[in-house]
């Protein structure tokens, strides 16, 4: 299994050690000119449906599809739920952007509900809060890949009557107990941007178990037409079904992706290493920062490593502390419901939810990715330690 960022053209680091670096090899550049050569670069071709059948094996459910984005995924899983004018969908305010205007984008409002101030993770009890008449879904998102309390979660969506979508992106490999996650809701929806554990530039993937909503979801993603069911040889021409967008992932990047496939459970394993590395290099401090959790019906995928600093005020000068020490750190996300757009459009007030707001401006990201080594996880260490007298 190789890895350029070692062995090749990229750096891992020169003075800094950036925040996410994907694990890409030899194998996706032979994968990426024999796709070129085979002229099969369009959305459902051989490379695509060899992925599919590699997810729904692997997921251990019925159907997977692969579409250009997550985003592109929750998309299609407002529009396959039918949520519409006067729905309410609930979700958290600390998620991204992508998981509520795919509910506007229905013409629906999205319900902005708190977090658990340990996972990140949606707080079952204040979804139930929240359930009105109109809710029609809930959307919940695994945050670094820790899953969230689905028991709970599936519970109250049952009693209600509410469909569950996941927002899987950070998620692909992760548990909650035996099951995976993106495999315990109606939907599941998964993401394969640069920025995660496996990667093909830009990509997704919806899945489900359900036919129903299966063969709505090959229709929506092939711009309203059943192409799908000609591709396979069930009919002798396609047309337009329902309404429908272009969502099919390309083929070369599918060829990508087939490849990481075959590392994911390497690179998982080796993003658990690291980030249980770390927490052990940065448990003496904790009168200081809040390291990340695991519980015990969780195995994360270790998708980020977010840490928590005691005295927020510090938070912003703390980041930029580190990047001077040649530490990649960030934050996210801007909670939705005081985002501008919360604000201004959709009425929402910064106090509305105090644990979100915590949450989000204590919140630092430090670099995790599969390729680490014990030097830079050191490196990280040490910086931590030199900066946090300061804050
Ligand atoms: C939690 C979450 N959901 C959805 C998305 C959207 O995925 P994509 O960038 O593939 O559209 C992201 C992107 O980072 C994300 O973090």
């Amino acid at each position: 299994m190789s890895n350029l960022a070692i062995n090749g053209g990229l750096r891992v680091r020169e003075n800094f050690l950036s925040l996410q670096i994907p694990y890409l090899g030899e194998e996706e550049i032979r994968a990426v000119v024999t796709s070129m050569k085979s002229m099969e670069l369009g959305g459902d071709g051989p490379k695509g449906r060899e992925l599919e059948k590699i997810m729904e094996n692997y997921l251990g459910l019925k159907y997977a599809f692969l579409v250009t984005s997550g985003t592109s995924a929750l998309e299609i899983s407002m529009m396959v739920a039918g949520v519409g004018q006067g729905d309410e969908v609930i979700l958290p305010s600390f998620a991204f952007v992508s998981a509520a205007n795919v509910v506007l984008r229905q013409g629906a409002r999205p319900v902005f509900v708190e977090i658990e101030k340990d996972t990140f993770n949606i707080d079952p009890e204040s979804f139930l809060k929240a359930i009105t008449p109109e809710t029609k879904a809930v959307i919940v998102i695994h945050y670094a890949g820790h899953a969230c309390r689905m028991e709970d979660i599936l519970k109250i969506a049952d009693e209600h009557d509410i469909l569950v979508v996941e927002d899987a992106a950070h998620a692909i490999g992760a548990k909650y107990n035996v099951s995976y996650l993106g495999t315990l809701g109606r939907m599941g929806c998964f993401s394969f941007h640069q920025t995660k554990n496996i990667i093909c530039g830009e990509g997704g993937a919806i899945v489900t178990n359900n036919e129903d909503i299966a063969k709505k979801i090959e229709i929506i993603r092939e711009k309203g037409t059943n192409r799908s069911s000609f591709l396979r040889g069930e009919r002798d021409k396609y047309t337009w079904m329902d309404i429908g967008g272009s969502y099919v992932l390309s083929d070369l990047l599918a060829a990508i992706l087939i490849e990481q496939f075959q590392k994911l459970e390497a690179i998982n394993k080796m993003r658990r290493r690291n980030a249980l590395t770390l927490t052990e290099k940065l448990k003496d401090f904790q009168d200081k920062i809040i390291l990340p959790v695991e519980k015990e019906y969780a195995k994360s995928n270790w998708s980020l490593y977010s840490i928590r600093v005691k005295n927020k005020e510090r938070r912003d000068w703390f980041i930029e502390a580190l990047k001077a020490e040649g530490i990649g750190a960030t934050f996210h996300f801007i909670p939705l419901h005081s985002s501008p757009y919360g604000k201004n459009a959709l009425g929402c007030k910064e106090d509305d939810l105090l644990i979100t707001e915590e949450v989000s401006q204590s919140l630092v990201r430090l670099p995790l990715f599969a390729q680490m080594t014990e030097g830079d996880l050191d490196d990280i260490a040490r910086a931590v330690k030199k900066i946090l007298p300061f804050i």
